[in-house]
């Protein structure tokens, strides 16, 4: 094959949906052999642009070349095929089969004779156990963790010989030991010569993996650059956004207020011995690495998992259940969101108000005009991409969902918010205006707390610091200037 510099061109590309054009006029080139970063506000259309590319939505105009050859593919295993394959943000695999049933998954028998079938499970399970020894062929992809399912999808890849990997937030649910070893997965990738299209909105791996970056806004191509050109994050942040936002904590007064939460001595399966209180108005944030216990302890407290010691909440000892959390004035926002938070099938207007019927209901009534204004409001705060508040949910780009569900439980008026991981797959621009509602619920004296395992989060807005380390507390500290984030890393990794 005669091999051009540009491995794919994309020259005009259009997508409409219904009342909405995703994919505005778009083209620029993919150099062979690179990493080859696509950012973009939630809604910008970069996942639509990837299905088209992948086959699973068909364009409305436009032409993308291949090698320099006309490339039109009609379902992701044609793509496949012809070389590009994608991990996507909904990742694919099939939680039901076993590893081995999932990378022949939508081989043709016919194609490929019995043995050369057999050949190609062996390559596929070499190239897996290159990557991680520890996955077996014979194993239940429903008892894998996020990165070990996505292992899978990158050996089924490369075992297809793949001239471009595509991949859709990959970072987006794994821990950060597991991020490590899939940027040496994509570099050894790429001195394989694949190219690897890489989607994120952590920003930092942008510059930490990428040759190159193609930025989308509104559905239109912004510019695509080398990523040395890129001064730093704020450029890029105002190339994708068209602003640049701020990204400093700002100290509170210190103000005298009643303690909410008390945790005292919680131990569970994952927990040990924690004791900490949270005080009204205060945005407390638990940082540690994944697995670290921080869900863990979202959950105690909201009474989803069992646990020994004590929660007291306002003074009283709250019942280990949801329902008598919820009735105490405790809401959750969790970690799934997608599954967890969303009524996929209502419509925006359908879920943002759900938690607090009281406020726009008047004599048992709903109140569509509050509904409509509410919901209205919250599109408009968050930047929901979205052509009407009607739109169902399921039809949303991934981190307009998640804003979705956000907006949900911002409007539930709980005393105390936890919020899971609260700005995963959200875009720079919405995050500022995330950070902005919780600090003004917090001016109102709401409590909040927040778990992440980004630190920039956790010290940008919160007033208390505890670190989490194997599931024990181990040091909590007021933010402020002298917050030392090497010290912080240090201490979440397990040194003393
Ligand atoms: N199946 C669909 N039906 C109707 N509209 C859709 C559909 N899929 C996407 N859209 C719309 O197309 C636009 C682009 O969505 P897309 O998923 O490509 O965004 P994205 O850049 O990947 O965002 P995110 O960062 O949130 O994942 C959005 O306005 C979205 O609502
Ligand atoms: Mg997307």
């Amino acid at each position: 094959m005669e091999t051009t510099e540009n491995v794919l061109e994309i020259r005009e590309l259009v997508k409409d949906f219904p009342g909405v054009r995703a994919v505005n006029n778009v083209s620029f080139n993919i150099k062979r052999n690179t990493v080859h970063c696509l950012v973009g506000e939630n809604g910008a259309g970069k996942s639509t642009l990837i299905k088209i590319l992948t086959g699973a939505y068909t364009r409305t105009g436009g032409k993308v070349l291949l090698n320099g050859e006309e490339y039109s593919p009609h379902n992701p295993r044609e793509a496949r095929q012809k070389g590009i394959s994608t991990l996507f943000q909904e990742l694919n695999v099939v939680d039901q089969l076993t590893v081995e049933e999932n990378l022949t998954l939508g081989m043709e028998d016919t194609t490929f004779g019995f043995l050369r079938k057999t050949d190609k499970i062996n390559k596929m399970v070499r190239v897996m156990n290159s990557i991680e020894p520890s996955i077996h062929p014979r194993q239940q992809v429903s008892t894998l963790s996020v990165a070990k399912k996505q292992i899978v999808e990158i050996a089924k890849a490369a075992a297809a010989e793949s001239d471009i990997i595509i991949m859709d937030e990959p970072t987006a649910a794994i821990s950060e030991r597991e991020i490590e070893r899939l940027f040496a997965i994509i570099q050894r990738l790429r001195e394989q010569n694949v190219t690897v299209i890489y989607i994120s909105h952590r920003l930092d791996e942008i510059f930490e993996i990428g040759d190159y970056v193609t930025v989308m806004r509104d559905g239109k191509h912004i510019d695509t650059k080398p990523i040395s050109e890129i001064k730093d994050r704020t450029e890029l942040i105002k190339m994708m956004i068209g602003k640049t936002v701020f990204e400093q904590y700002t100290p509170k007064e210190a103000a005298d207020r009643d303690v909410l939460l008390q945790v005292r001595n919680l131990s569970n399966h994952k927990l040990k011995d924690i004791s900490f209180d949270v005080h009204a108005g205060e945005i407390v944030g638990f940082y540690g690495l994944v697995g670290a216990g921080k869900t863990e302890i979202a959950r105690a407290i909201y009474g989803a998992d069992p646990y020994q010691g004590d929660i007291l909440f306002k003074g009283k000892k709250l019942q280990p259940a949801p329902d008598k959390a919820i009735a105490a004035g405790i809401a959750l926002v969790p970690e799934e969101r997608r599954s967890q938070g969303l009524f996929t099938i209502l419509t925006i207007r359908g879920n943002i108000p759900v938690m607090n019927m009281k406020k726009i209901s008047r004599n048992g009534f709903i109140n569509t005009a509050a509904e409509q204004s509410v919901t209205a409001d919250y599109i408009d705060r968050l930047k929901i991409a979205t052509n009407s508040a009607e739109k169902e949910a399921s039809k949303l780009s991934g981190g307009n969902q998640q804003k979705v569900v956000l907006s949900k439980c911002l409007f539930a008026d709980a005393d105390l918010l936890m919020l899971d991981e609260p700005t995963r797959g959200i875009d720079v621009g919405a995050k500022s205006e995330i950070y902005d509602i919780i600090r003004r619920l917090s001016k109102e004296g709401k409590s909040i707390m927040i778990f992440s395992s980004e630190l920039p989060e956790i010290m940008n807005i919160c007033d208390s610091i505890y670190l989490l380390f194997d599931g024990s507390l181990k040091a909590a500290m007021p933010n402020g200037d002298n917050v030392d984030s090497e010290k912080i890393i240090h201490i979440v990794t397990g040194g003393e």
